[in-house]
């Protein structure tokens, strides 16, 4: 029998509540190997991109402070989170690296994110009034990054508009315009990239305008200090040579492949993919064991019914802690790396699954609920959280994502 007590002796920094029902735990070395493979990749067009690795949505769910504990600990260079809260939680627990704010700040946050010595996405001239007043305040410049728009419609400011907005914001006082930036709209849904290569040719000839307006150096020149970032994941695995000094990297740093299409991509391109290592293990344990009855029924609605005198294993994590209703007699546990049915509809606080074929199973072993576990011969087993999507009809970052932030987050080796 396994006790959930043995993530807690080998988590690091983070301590995991004695009551907590279920975990998580995140690899520090499959991080580590993770960000070396997305630095590599980079390097393989002859520069050397800085990654700014997303923390936003808790971390991809594997917790925000956790994952930027890991991250800082592989050497990320800079580290991107979606709103002010999160700038101060990090900052808050003593992170000193750059942070990079690439979702939404109002006007009456900046004064606080500048104090912070936080970077932003910019495309709205109140937010650069808020900036330059706040740093003429707080006598240190704003660093801005502002948005392009080349395909997305979110956020980002059209060619005519991005030049004139680009202009008369570096002329502000105390505003420092750091970058340039957009985002793929599909570069990870399809094996087509004609949209993204429209995508980054607007973007290109968008920089090349403001450059021009600015009279600022050519890219990649030895004194060009402007950030043009557009490159996620799939740009990184994709285009390496797109990347330039900045890429913004999120899936790949936690282990995932954007998607297959991603993948086959790479393949179709002639290169070798890459080898990442999921860094997230989400698990539970065994709460209760019981006998049911042919005939009987398990759960709400009565959804399944024994075919056979069944051992069913009650876990104690629902659709509360983010383990999705959709799972409902769809999903599988691993329980010591043997794969295990989800059967009944997963209620609030309580997942029943069937184990009638795994007399080993008993209250207090450990189920994986999402992650690798192997079996008494050695053998492994997974459950990705691609797995948990393809059952969802949804994504993996929205699997891991949802895991809810009051299940505790363990750093593990
Ligand atoms: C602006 C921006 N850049 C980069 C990323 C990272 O994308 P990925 O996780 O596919 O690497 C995201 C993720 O949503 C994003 O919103």
């Amino acid at each position: 029998m396994t006790q959930p007590s043995s993530p807690i002796a080998n988590s690091r920094e983070l301590t995991l509540p004695q009551d907590a029902t279920s975990w998580v735990e995140v690899s520090q070395s499959a991080i580590a190997h993770n960000i070396k493979q997305l630095n590599h990749a980079g390097a393989s067009s002859g520069g050397q991109p800085k990654l700014c690795v997303m923390v936003k949505g808790n971390g991809y769910g594997h917790g925000l402070l956790t994952a930027a504990t890991c991250f800082r600990a592989a050497g990320v260079a800079w580290l991107g989170v979606h709103d002010l809260s999160e700038i101060k939680i990090l900052r808050g627990a003593g992170f000193t690296l750059p942070l990079y704010c690439v979702g939404y700040l109002r006007p009456d946050q900046v004064a606080d994110a500048i104090a912070l010595q936080a970077r932003f996405v910019c495309y709205d001239a109140e937010v650069v009034r808020a900036a330059s007043l706040a740093a003429v305040a707080q006598d240190q410049p704003a660093r801005l990054h502002v948005k392009i728009e080349t395909g997305n419609n979110r956020q980002g400011l059209r060619h005519d508009e991005a030049v004139a907005f680009t202009g008369w914001a570096a002329a502000q006082p105390g505003v420092h315009i750091e970058g340039l930036c957009t985002h793929f709209a599909d570069i990870e849904d399809t094996t087509d990239h004609g949209f993204a290569r429209s995508q980054l040719q607007r973007f290109r000839q968008t920089e090349q305008a403001i450059r021009d307006a600015l009279q600022l150096p050519a890219r990649g020149s030895p004194e060009d200090q402007l950030l043009a970032h557009c490159s996620n994941t799939a740009a990184i695995l994709l285009w390496p040579e797109v990347c330039g000094q900045l890429a913004r990297c999120g899936i790949g740093a936690y282990g995932l492949w954007p998607s297959k299409e991603t993948y086959l991509s790479v393949r179709e391109l002639g290169k070798e993919p890459l080898v990442l290592h999921p860094a997230m293990a989400w698990k539970t344990v065994i709460a209760q064991v019981r006998a049911v009855p042919t005939g009987e029924y398990v759960g709400y609605g009565r959804t399944w019914r024994a075919v056979r005198p069944s051992r069913v294993a009650i876990l104690p994590v629902g659709y509360y802690d983010g383990y999705d209703r959709g799972l409902s007699n769809i999903g599988q546990v691993l329980i010591d790396g043997w794969r295990a049915p989800v059967i009944g509809r997963v209620a609030m606080n309580m997942v029943a699954v069937d184990v009638t074929d795994r007399p080993r199973a008993e209250v207090g072993t450990t189920v994986t609920l999402l992650g690798s576990a192997q079996d008494e011969n050695g053998n492994s087993e997974s459950v990705r959280a691609e797995d948990l999507a393809a059952w969802l009809g949804t994504i993996h970052y929205e699997v891991t994502t949802r895991i809810a932030a009051h299940v505790p987050r363990v750093i593990v080796p």
